[in-house]
């Protein structure tokens, strides 16, 4: 048995929980768009073409902003292509997946999409193959309200109303040699700089995102970032983190600790922004967003996945559709909670991504859409993760992996809204073989109730929720919560997510 020691206390706040802390990712990939949200023929289509089983599992997995249309597929993107009549439009090769691009789903689609699922959009533009002027050229299409040429032509196109963008991605990974128009980080630095200026010359509350490193495994992280943000540190407001993370070679103890990694990046940007803050004498914070991050079996892409070949360019091919374990749900509920550690300066964030590619919801064509294991600690956390993250005490045992030396079995957080009185508790167990008993020393908040208590946890790790069986894995009431005087103690399952809402 593991025995931990947990100590919450609402006045040790990091930061407000930012409502962008739970948003998504919608990318021109595999049949994330096509066959996933837009399916015109399926018996739940609406008039739109857009399945209303997907909008209800969207808007039950409570999304904030989505980020749009890529990821890799941006940096070859026309945004001209995804407008005016459909009939019009052109089929377009798409190198990022060499895959086919009919856009039929495009910005006006995609705009009366999100308001389906009460979702912010947040766009990404093109610096990879494009520059400054069509950045100009879709910030005065989505923002401007009429009386010039490309905002007269959105409304000639249907949109009466400006789309009225707020967060905007200077590009994508362009410190990857993958991605199209890669460039070093100065290069990168002097065309984010200068296309924010421009955009801020329309719009100067623009909330603009500059690249960072596409993993913290990058042989140039954290030089980018110091490169990049002495560039752009006047012009932009975030700095992008990514990160994904897999089982690899059988070793589920590192696997489980994946969060301490994501605690380290997060720490590292952090420090690099401050520090070119601190040359540059600014007294403005970069805050981090981390818009991309999740669990992703990445050598199955490049094994069993990448489409070849000059005459094969298919239409929304199954790509990256992983199917995840309750291990890989565990690790992903411990991601959230290293979000929400870092609340004061992670103030958006976007799981990658959000239906049938890496994603918590899944689809057949013609068939059902169900949630795949990482659908639950997401839902629940960002449902119950209200207010102010809070900095808590762990007392815990540890354990020894290969990834990341000694790391604590239990890992867990806080969070208190004074509005509503309410504190939740997020927690998870990396022990694959025992049980923990967590005290949690709550006579900080005075006496409490317990609300809810749900865990995520099987006595197969390994099981999921697939085509033919979409209900195998779910939540369950933890009855094993006892209420003391100022304190609670609860027992979680070996490798398990647990979430308490008390009051
Ligand atoms: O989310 C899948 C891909 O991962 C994105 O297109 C890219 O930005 C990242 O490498």
């Amino acid at each position: 048995m593991v025995n931990a020691r947990l100590t919450i206390d609402p006045h040790f706040t990091v930061g407000k929980v930012n409502r962008r802390l739970f948003g998504s990712f919608v990318e021109h990939l595999g049949r994330c768009v096509y066959d996933g949200i837009y399916e015109p023929g399926h018996s739940t289509a609406d008039a739109d073409g857009f399945r209303e089983d997907v909008i209800a599992l969207v808007k039950e997995l409570g999304v904030s902003a989505i980020r749009y249309p890529g990821g890799n597929f941006v940096s070859g993107f026309r945004w001209e292509d995804s407008v005016g009549p459909v009939a019009d439009r052109p089929r377009r090769l798409d190198l990022a997946w060499h895959s086919t691009e009919t856009n039929e789903v495009g910005l006006h689609e995609f705009s009366n999409w999100l308001g389906k699922v009460d979702s912010e959009l947040m766009l990404a533009i093109n610096l990879g193959t494009r520059g400054t002027l069509e950045a100009l050229d879709i910030l005065e299409y989505s923002n401007i309200a009429s009386g010039t040429a490309l905002s007269d032509q959105r409304v000639a196109n249907g949109q009466r109303d400006a789309f009225g963008v707020k967060m905007w991605c200077l590009g994508n990974e362009m410190d990857g040699p993958w991605q199209l128009g890669h460039r070093s980080a100065d290069d990168y630095g002097k065309i984010a700089s200068q296309t924010a200026k421009a955009m801020r010359q329309i719009d100067p509350t623009l909330e603009l995102v500059a690249c960072g490193s596409s993993s913290a495994h990058m042989p140039t992280f954290g030089e980018w970032e110091r490169v990049v943000l002495t560039h752009t540190y006047d012009d932009v407001d975030y700095i992008s983190c990514h990160a994904y993370y897999e089982e690899k070679n059988g070793d589920l103890g590192s696997f489980l600790a994946s969060a301490v990694d994501m605690d380290h990046f997060i720490e590292t940007v952090v420090a690099t922004a401050d520090h070119v803050k601190a040359v540059l004498g600014s007294s403005k914070t970069i805050n981090i967003s981390f818009d991309e991050w999740n669990v992703w079996y990445l050598d199955r892409y490049h094994q069993v996945d990448k489409i070849e070949g000059v005459d094969n360019w298919p239409v929304a091919p199954r790509l990256l559709e992983d199917s995840y374990s309750v291990a890989d749900a565990v690790v992903f509920g411990n991601l959230l909670i290293s979000l929400l550690r870092h609340a004061d300066r992670v103030t958006s964030a976007s799981l990658a991504q959000l239906v049938n590619v890496i994603a918590p919801i899944m689809t057949e064509p013609d068939g059902p859409a169900w949630r795949q294991t990482t659908f639950f600690p997401f839902a629940v956390t960002s449902r119950l993760a209200t207010g102010e993250a809070l900095s808590v005490k762990l007392e815990t045992d540890s354990y020894e992996t290969a990834g990341y030396g000694v790391v604590p079995l239990i890992d867990a957080v806080a969070t208190h809204d004074r509005e509503t009185g309410l504190t939740s508790v997020f927690l998870v167990n990396r022990s694959q073989t025992d049980a923990a008993t967590v005290t949690i020393d709550t006579a900080a908040l005075g006496g409490v109730a317990v609300l809810e208590a749900l865990t995520l946890a099987d006595d197969d790790v390994y099981a999921k929720n697939v085509l033919g069986d979409t209900e195998r894995v779910g939540l369950a009431a933890n009855d094993s919560v006892v209420v003391g005087e100022g304190t609670l103690t609860v027992t979680l399952p070996p490798v398990s997510w647990t979430a308490l809402s008390l009051r």
